[in-house]
């Protein structure tokens, strides 16, 4: 059995090694709130809880936990867990309200250095995300990362944050879930500005981010690296592709789609390109669908020069698994969720959580590092995010416990068996928080968070203490 009592902690092949990190994240505009205060100018998210009704309960991030006014709070809860690192997001809007780098708002600045000088006084290292979906409006409106002209104001943006914070954090990761802000939250150009013709917009997105990220990473190494010594990453998040059936073609689906979504990103940076199924792929589609070109854009050779190694470590967010199937019979309509030629669905076998796309199969995550340490030459990973959804109010949260148990122990049974090198892990998240499209309905903190209270009262959950003991003992116990 991987789980012992107190005793555990004398038994090394059931306990993370001492250098093993773990901490917890959120997010600016999931927690800041203050969104209209001290020079702040208005997000894409400002934008979209203001002005439309897609938040489940018609929410938004006006006040979210109040982190703005209450980080000391949250630093205090950061204390109690025990955690080495936090992870949280730099609100853009806060720093360079226009979005353009001459323009630094010093009350930004001011609360960011409390913050992370708060952090490494109580022992904690900072973890700092660039971009955590709260683009600037104005930026929003021209296309987002659509328009290859956002490049240079968001590597604009990292190089004031690296001469503002570089100082103190050492550890970057660029862009938070490009999978999610470029393909599966459509908000961006199709919603708000260009109109691109369909099964374009994801993938030029997309490959803007990869250009982005390694310009800020091939900034860093010029300019900052000798002096700060830091390390950058980018967060990338996939399910676990499990296939349906032992068939060939559902085995072949299954690793098909996690090059589709994960290799979108992780290949280029790897190896230099993307992943040779893809552009196959949607090259014949594209021409079966009528389109002159491919519509997968095609990296210069400058770029692939750039791109290429351009990381410290493996970013990693994954909370769940679907059951993949093939479907390369159906040639949809253009859109990148016709492009990967599979089926997904969940097994009715695996746990459920308060979000409909979690579900528990924790033997997802263990399947998955195998496959980067194979496919992604065996890199360092630190898990950024991993966490589990319930409903509002619930302190006795067992689901919570019982899901950081199992999945933590298919982390050290990955570590410990097949050797992957797994350096850290995220608990997501620090406190209940405004979760996009599920507002407020569904709930991920270790600490919950009293919405209706004026001052967003924060109280310990079950899992608090878990994850606490967890740290301490570096061994999960029952
Ligand atoms: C991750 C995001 O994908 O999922 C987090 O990085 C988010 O920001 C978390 O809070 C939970 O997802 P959701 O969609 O339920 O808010």
């Amino acid at each position: 059995a991987v789980f012992a009592g107190s005793s555990c902690y004398e038994v090394t092949n059931l306990t993370f090694p001492a250098s093993f990190l773990f901490g917890t994240a959120t997010a600016a505009y999931q927690i800041e709130g203050a969104w209209n205060e001290s020079g702040k100018s208005v997000s894409r998210w400002d934008h979209i809880t203001h002005t439309s009704s897609i938040v489940v309960d018609g929410s938004n991030g006006d006040v979210a936990c109040d982190s703005y006014h209450k980080y000391k709070e949250d630093i205090e809860m950061l204390k109690q867990l025990g955690v080495d690192f936090y992870r949280f997001s730099i609100a853009w809007t806060r720093i360079i309200p226009s979005g353009f780098a001459n323009d630094i708002n010093q009350a930004g600045v001011d609360y960011y250095n409390n913050l992370i000088d708060g952090l490494l006084e109580a022992g904690i290292e900072p973890w700092v995300t660039m971009y955590h979906w709260d683009i600037p409006q104005v930026l929003n409106y021209i296309g987002d990362f659509s328009n290859p002209y956002t490049i240079d104001y968001v590597v604009d943006y990292a190089d004031v944050l690296f001469s503002l914070f570089g100082d103190r954090v050492k550890t970057w990761i660029t862009f938070n879930e490009p999978l999610s802000f470029c393909a599966h939250f459509p908000l961006s150009s199709a919603a708000f500005g260009v109109h691109l013709p369909a099964g374009i917009s994801e993938y030029l997105c997309s490959h803007n981010i990869v250009i982005a990220h390694a310009k800020i990473y091939r900034l860093y190494q010029l300019k900052y690296k000798w002096e700060q010594n830091g390390r950058i990453s980018i967060a990338l998040n996939t399910e676990y592709a499990e296939p349906a059936t032992d068939s060939p073609a559902d085995i072949e689906a299954s690793n098909r789609k996690l090059l589709y979504d994960l290799g979108w990103y992780a290949y280029p940076l790897v190896h230099g390109d993307y992943p040779r199924v893809m552009i196959d792929t949607i090259r014949n589609l594209s021409a079966i669908q009528g389109f002159p070109f491919s519509r997968l854009p095609m990296f210069t050779l400058n770029e692939k020069v750039i791109i290429r190694g351009a990381y410290d470590f493996f970013a990693l967010n994954h909370y769940t698994s679907s059951l993949t199937a093939d479907a390369s019979s159906v040639i949809g309509s253009p859109s990148f969720l016709n492009d990967d030629l599979v089926e997904q669905f969940k097994d009715p076998a695996w746990g459920n959580s308060s979000a409909s796309w979690l579900t528990v199969y924790p033997e997802g995550l263990r399947k998955l590092l195998v496959h980067i340490k194979e496919t992604y030459n065996d890199p360092e990973i630190a898990i950024t995010e991993n966490g589990f959804a319930d409903e509002p109010g619930v302190l006795n949260d067992v689901g919570r416990v019982s899901y950081y148990q199992s999945y933590l122990s298919e982390v050290l049974k990955a570590m410990l068996e097949d050797g992957v090198k797994v350096t850290a892990y995220t608990a997501w998240s620090l406190m209940d928080n405004f979760e996009w499209y599920n507002g407020y309905t569904v709930r991920f903190g270790l600490y919950y968070v009293d919405f209706d209270s004026p001052d967003r009262t924060r109280t310990a959950k079950e899992s608090a203490g878990y994850y606490r003991n967890v740290i301490q003992t570096r061994c999960l116990t029952e």
